[in-house]
């Protein structure tokens, strides 16, 4: 139903007629547009005196808690606080009982100003050597402000090892963004794929993005003290403001958050990847050069060799900006990016990429664009099994507001999409199946909207070859599935 005839604005009714005879025989599903129209509460920042911002009481005490994965394989943590009165030890407590924190850490301090404004003492202590599968207490600060929190290490590579990641885009620090926040709290996420566009501290002018830094990293700690948020940068990470004399690139970003990036061989923190679980996580930077014999182009064309889908099976890929997107907001903005890495996603047998970057949801089929080549060839995306699924959660909940122009007619390689907020949970079962949900949030509810259970690309197609031999044989009847 994908193939030019010869442009498709030639002949909408044969195309119509194509898509019915087509909905009847096995793969091909006409997309949905929900219809569901939420009540928004207002599109705004929480106000700063607000007790979700509470600053943490006693002398000094360590704020803004939040913990990444610290090296490639998951037996690692970083553990990251600000402290604003005096710099205080940059030591991690730890211990798998609350009453015995028997080793320690030692982390670095660092501090730096954007404007005027004057960064507290951060803090990023690597917590490694863990077991897995185990969790640990972990005590920060010093005396009466002292804070204890805890964490759970994954369990050990394994390709059958279950696992929930929470994928949330473009929180922002809104009500809106805590509904998310809270929804997500009562999914049982284990680790968090975040999909760039961190604290919208960009929208504020002056010394108020400094401000604004510093809390969402007082509102995100309820969630990202206890769990690991793997961090993808998005646009609202960039701050660049030749105006206020701010003119390097995720300066706030970059001294508050870390990555592993060391662990999987890149140059930059922007660009990684972990294993965790089952699963290999690819992140991406939208907003870094990308293009043939750039850094990240080498790094991603290395670290795709290095995926082992016998240990790994489920391959995942992070970046802010959609590749596939039809919403009206940021329509082809990821075309660039496309162009650039598609043909290895289908190569690779990518599972799933993940962005954010429209303040919407949406799903794709497994399509396909790269046949394409200037002089010859189909420019249009067809169904291609090969080739990952595209979600974009950029849903959060920020004070820029949803994104609700859709294209319209809905094209083809668009599955579900819904303008309201919510967030996204994978949950690995094992080797083959993975089930996924899209949760809206609704009126102060969670509600599960969009659910698919997901085959794995590289396992469920062994399963298929399998299948269909024993199907030849006339042992069995297969039934195609994602
Ligand atoms: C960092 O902290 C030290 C010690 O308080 C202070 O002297 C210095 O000015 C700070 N640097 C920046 C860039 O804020
Ligand atoms: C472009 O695609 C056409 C059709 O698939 C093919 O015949 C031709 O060799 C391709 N040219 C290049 C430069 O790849
Ligand atoms: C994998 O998980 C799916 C879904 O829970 C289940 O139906 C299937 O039997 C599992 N496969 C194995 C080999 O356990
Ligand atoms: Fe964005």
């Amino acid at each position: 139903m994908f193939e030019s005839t010869s442009g498709r604005t030639l002949s909408l009714q044969l195309l119509l007629v194509c898509v019915v005879l087509l909905s009847c025989t096995q793969d091909s599903k006409a997309g949905l547009t929900s219809t569901f129209i939420r009540k928004q509460w207002p599109s705004k920042d929480i106000p700063l005196d607000n007790e979700v911002f509470a600053v943490p009481r006693g002398h000094n005490a360590p704020q803004q808690v939040h913990i990444t994965q610290g090296d490639y394989d998951g037996k690692a943590v970083i553990v990251s606080w600000v402290t604003t009165e005096i710099p205080g030890p940059s030591k991690v407590q730890y211990g798998k009982s609350e009453e015995q924190l028997q080793w320690s850490a030692e982390g670095t301090i660092t501090n730096y100003t954007f404007y005027q404004y004057k960064s507290g003492y951060i803090h990023h202590c690597l917590v490694d050597g863990l077991e897995y599968d185990t969790k640990y207490y972990y005590k920060i600060g010093m005396g009466d402000s002292a804070r204890k929190f805890w964490f759970h290490t994954p369990p050990k590579i394994d390709p059958d090892a279950a696992y929930t990641f929470g994928i949330i885009g473009d929180l922002g620090q809104t009500y809106n963004s805590l509904s998310t926040l809270e929804h997500y709290m009562q999914s049982k996420g284990q680790a968090v794929l975040f999909l760039g566009d961190l604290s919208y501290a960009d929208r504020y002018t002056k010394n108020d993005i400094g401000i604004r830094w510093d809390s969402w990293g007082r509102f995100a700690e309820r969630v990202a003290a206890y769990q690991p948020w793997i961090w993808t940068v998005g646009n609202h990470e960039i701050d660049y403001m030749p105006e206020l004399g701010e003119v390097r690139p995720f300066k706030n970003f970059m001294h508050r958050y870390t990555t592993p990036f060391l662990a999987s061989k890149s140059s930059e923190p922007l660009w990684y990847a972990i294993r965790r679980a089952s699963a290999h996580i690819i992140v991406l930077s939208s907003y870094s050069p990308f293009v043939k014999y750039t850094p990240q182009w080498w790094w991603l064309q290395e670290e795709l060799t290095r995926v082992d889908r016998e240990k790994t099976p489920w391959l995942i890929v992070l970046m802010h900006v959609p590749l596939y997107n039809s919403n009206e907001a940021h329509f082809m903005e990821g075309e660039s990016m496309r162009v650039a890495f598609e043909s290895w996603f289908v190569q690779y047998r990518v599972d799933f990429i993940f962005s954010g970057h429209v303040h919407a949801y949406e799903r794709s089929y497994r399509i396909s664009n790269i046949n394409y080549n200037v002089s010859a060839g189909d420019p249009y995306p067809v169904p291609d099994k090969s080739a990952p699924v595209y979600l974009t959660v950029g849903d959060g909940g920020n004070q820029e507001g949803l994104a609700s122009r859709y294209r319209d007619p809905q094209p083809e390689y668009s599955a579900f999409r819904e303008a309201s907020y919510g967030h996204a949970t994978l949950e690995i079962k094992n080797r083959t199946h993975a089930l996924y949900h899209w949760n809206r949030n609704d009126d102060g509810k969670k509600v599960t909207t969009d659910t698919v259970m997901f085959l794995n690309q590289y396992w469920a197609s062994h399963l298929h070859r399998r299948r269909r031999r024993l199907e030849k044989r006339g042992l069995k009847s297969f039934t195609a599935s994602y």
